[in-house]
């Protein structure tokens, strides 16, 4: 449902020379047209990104702030992205959850501030590997699902990605299956607990140890709208060849 959305997510890498060549791969490579393709480079890096990117990759933002700049040492506001020619933010992903401890409540402020100023949200959700064990796996991905569906304005520009913290950086990504069972469960929340309108139209992309050899069974999948991707998205061939798994 949607258009195919692949989303790159560099997180914490790169360096100018580094950044330049990747923008120069993405520039020569051959991308199917009814692909939304986002990449998400570190802070920093932004203006150079939107500045030598010649095609029609949209840039997103890793974080931002919950409200208007000002005395906020260390934050990067959501005025400051769109001025700077973001389209998107990342907000919710497990690496803020869970590492720099950033709580639903939090995340939702974010996520509703973001959407008001017209930006769009990639929304992340995904349970840790004890609590898919204890099967808490659709409780927890509801219970974050709910602290974004209670604050935002709306769902015309939320792409949520589901991102299972055992699958990220760990090269085990979930089976097509696993994926595919979650984003269903999803999207009938969507449906119970928003419309059926917003069920089929919000895009649900998976995210944890994307590749370009394991792109193509998962983006099979019927509920599986695109990809988030990390490590894989900092080679340009590849993350191409994950853009064009679209189906
Ligand atoms: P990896 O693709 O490196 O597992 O990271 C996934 C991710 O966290 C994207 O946001």
């Amino acid at each position: 449902s949607g258009k195919f959305f692949v989303g790159g997510n560099w997180k914490c890498n790169g360096t100018k020379d580094s950044i330049t060549k990747l923008v120069s791969d993405l520039n020569s490579a051959k991308l199917e047209t009814d692909v939304d393709v986002v990449v998400s480079p570190p802070f920093v890096y932004l203006d150079q990104v939107t500045a030598s990117l010649t095609g029609r990759i949209e840039v997103s933002g890793q974080n931002s702030w919950i409200g208007k700049g000002g005395a906020f040492t260390g934050e990067i506001s959501v005025e400051q992205l769109k001025d700077i020619g973001c389209k998107w933010v990342i907000l919710g992903h497990s690496e803020r959850r869970h590492i720099i401890g950033e709580d639903d409540q939090f995340i939702g402020k974010k996520a509703a501030y973001a959407l008001n100023e017209g930006l769009g949200v990639i929304a992340c959700i995904g349970e840790l590997l004890e609590e898919r064990e204890a099967g808490k796996t659709f409780d927890v991905c509801f219970q974050q699902l709910k602290a974004f569906a209670d604050v935002v304005p709306s769902w015309d520009n939320i792409v949520i990605a589901y991102e299972p913290v055992w699958a990220i950086g760990t090269g085990k990504v979930a089976t097509p299956q696993q994926a595919q069972e979650v984003h269903v469960a999803v999207r009938d929340w969507l449906k119970k607990n928003l419309s059926e309108e917003v069920a089929s139209k919000t895009r649900i992309i998976y995210g944890g140890s994307v590749n370009g050899s394991n792109c193509a069974e998962l983006a099979k999948q019927e509920d599986i709208d695109g990809f988030l991707v990390g490590g894989a998205s900092l080679k340009g061939p590849e993350f191409a060849t994950i853009v064009n798994s679209v189906t």
